[in-house]
């Protein structure tokens, strides 16, 4: 089969003949007809990703095929979301039935492929992790991102009473309205500037919830300015969720923000995922509501032969999707 490969971890795949993977007992034949490009096969195929000290890059070694996540058809021509120990960026891959999830009627293959990870992660962060209480106010770091606009809607799904988005890409700050944020933050503001913003957009209450997927310099921005440096009666609570490290892997905690601000700091990844019946419905609900048109991603379709030039574009806000 033709397949992307990748040869060593920090390389661009390449799209070349592959194996076609053998299914094991339990696991099925999948002919693949979307592979998505998220930025967790970037970062596992950089070697800088937790999860490749486990799973097939660890226990097959390389060369392999990256993809978490993908669409196909069973044997029996159901059509199917999947992951796989074999990679998804490939003609053929292989599934279990537990790592296999129906694509309901009408809804396009491609598109149910991208939001799997965004989108998942975006309803995890605000119905699993982090529950939200009606009218909370919620802080979305790197809302122009592709699962950052999926936390938008996810948001005000959720129940949101103020949803404020920030990020630099002003074109996509612009559209963040349309999907359900009240306030923007233009992240590429001198820090001063973009502190006052925090705090003003925040209102006299300050966030509830922050969904994080930048880290690194913006965060430390935020956390100075909710550290109060003041003595406060009545407890106040700011949970931190950190999800995605695009502006940076660490930070600079003050000790103080965790005494004066009440911040408690939780994690969401691949590490931290719930039982498989919760992610089933979580799944579910949102594959539900992008096939009714009530939730958006935007993607880019691309021929799986291009893997090589899309592999370190900048998506602007759009989900490419590799077809085989
Ligand atoms: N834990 C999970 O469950 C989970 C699931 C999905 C994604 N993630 C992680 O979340 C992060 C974002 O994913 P995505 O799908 O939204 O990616 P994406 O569509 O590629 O968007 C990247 C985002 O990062 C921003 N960004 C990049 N470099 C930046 C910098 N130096 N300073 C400030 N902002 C920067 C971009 O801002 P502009 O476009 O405005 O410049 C954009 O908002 C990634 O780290 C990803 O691995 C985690």
């Amino acid at each position: 089969m033709r397949a992307a490969v990748l040869h060593a971890f920090g390389q661009v795949p390449q799209w070349e003949e592959f194996p076609q993977p053998v299914p094991r007992d339990g696991e099925e034949l999948i002919e693949v007809t979307a592979a998505p490009l998220n930025n967790i096969d970037r970062v596992r195929a950089d070697g800088s990703h937790y999860s490749v000290r486990s799973g097939e890059y660890a226990s097959g070694g390389l060369p392999a095929v990256p993809g978490v996540v993908g669409a196909g058809r069973l044997p029996g021509g159901q059509r199917v979301l999947f992951g796989s120990r074999c990679g998804t960026m490939a003609q053929y891959s292989v599934a279990s039935e537990q790592a296999t999830f129906p694509i309901p009627g009408g809804l396009d293959d491609a598109v149910a492929a991208a939001a799997w990870n965004p989108g998942l992660s975006a309803w995890l962060a605000f119905g699993w992790r982090c529950p939200l209480q009606p009218g909370q106010t919620v802080l979305i770091l790197g809302a122009t991102g592709v699962t950052g606009k999926l936390a938008v809607q996810a948001a005000r799904h959720f129940g949101a009473g103020r949803v404020v988005a920030a990020g630099r890409n002003q074109q996509v700050l612009e559209m963040l309205s349309g999907l359900g944020a009240d306030a923007v933050i233009q992240l590429g503001q001198p820090a001063g500037a973009v502190a006052a913003a925090f705090n003003a957009e925040g209102g006299e209450h300050g966030y509830d919830l922050v969904v994080d997927y930048l880290w690194g310099r913006p965060t430390e921005i935020l956390l100075g300015a909710i550290d109060r440096g003041d003595a406060h009666l009545g407890s106040e609570r700011v949970r931190l969720l950190q999800a995605g490290e695009m502006a940076g892997s660490s930070i600079s905690l003050p000790g103080s923000v965790l005494r004066s601000a009440g911040l408690e700091v939780l994690g969401l990844g691949t590490g931290t995922m719930p039982p498989p019946d919760v992610i089933r419905r979580m799944l579910a609900e949102l594959l539900d509501l992008l096939a009714s048109g009530k939730l958006h991603i935007d993607i880019e379709r691309v021929q799986l032969s291009a893997v090589g030039e899309m592999w370190t574009r900048d998506q602007q806000g759009r989900r490419p999707v590799f077809i085989p």
